[in-house]
């Protein structure tokens, strides 16, 4: 089985997705580590120098080689992969992988990411916590289309991570 966490940025795919590994005794694979490994640099530095479209090209091609190789991995991908390409079609057509869309309100989102901007190539324009507000609603709005298409969900707000996993192990396993 591969588990695939899927959300939107900073609603805490990777290290819950390390935490439920762990506890399952299952490899751990963050995609945009995988795509930093492969590509020998950083996301952030793939965005400026290559564009976004040659980062969802690589994030598609790299999703497709995991899901066709690999098992037994819990995987968490960046906040974009679902809504690009066929790659939501992928996830949901493979029989060894079970989908969770890991679901934060936009106001914890909006905590969260105030002060990860400059970490994020797609919100480091934006200049005040007004407009992080703004584009977070809206952005939202548009991917929940693809997020929602997901077997599983899960609401993560006021809930620890403990119990996060717990939530993920008892309808997963
Ligand atoms: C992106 C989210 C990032 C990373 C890239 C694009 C997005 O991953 O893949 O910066 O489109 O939402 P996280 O969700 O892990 O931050």
């Amino acid at each position: 089985m591969i588990v695939i966490l899927i959300g939107y940025m900073a609603s805490g795919k990777s290290s819950l997705g390390r935490l439920f590994a762990k506890k399952i005794d299952y490899n751990f694979i963050d995609l945009d580590e995988f795509i930093e490994i492969k590509e020998k640099m950083p996301v952030k530095n793939i965005f400026e120098t290559k564009g976004e479209i040659y980062f969802r090209k690589m994030e598609s091609i790299y999703l497709d080689e995991i899901i066709n190789k690999d098992n037994n991995i819990i995987l968490s991908l960046g906040g974009g992969t679902p809504c690009y390409g066929n790659n939501m079609a992928t996830i949901l057509n493979a029989n060894h992988v079970k989908s969770v869309y890991l679901k934060a309100s936009i106001a914890s989102l909006i905590e969260r990411l105030k002060n990860e901007k400059n970490k994020r190539p797609l919100i480091s324009h934006l200049k005040n916590n007004e407009d992080l507000a703004e584009f977070i609603a809206k952005h939202l709005f548009e991917r929940s289309v693809f997020y929602d298409q997901t077997q599983y969900k899960i609401s993560t707000d006021n809930k620890t991570k403990n119990e996060i996993v717990e939530e993920l192990y008892s309808i997963l396993i």
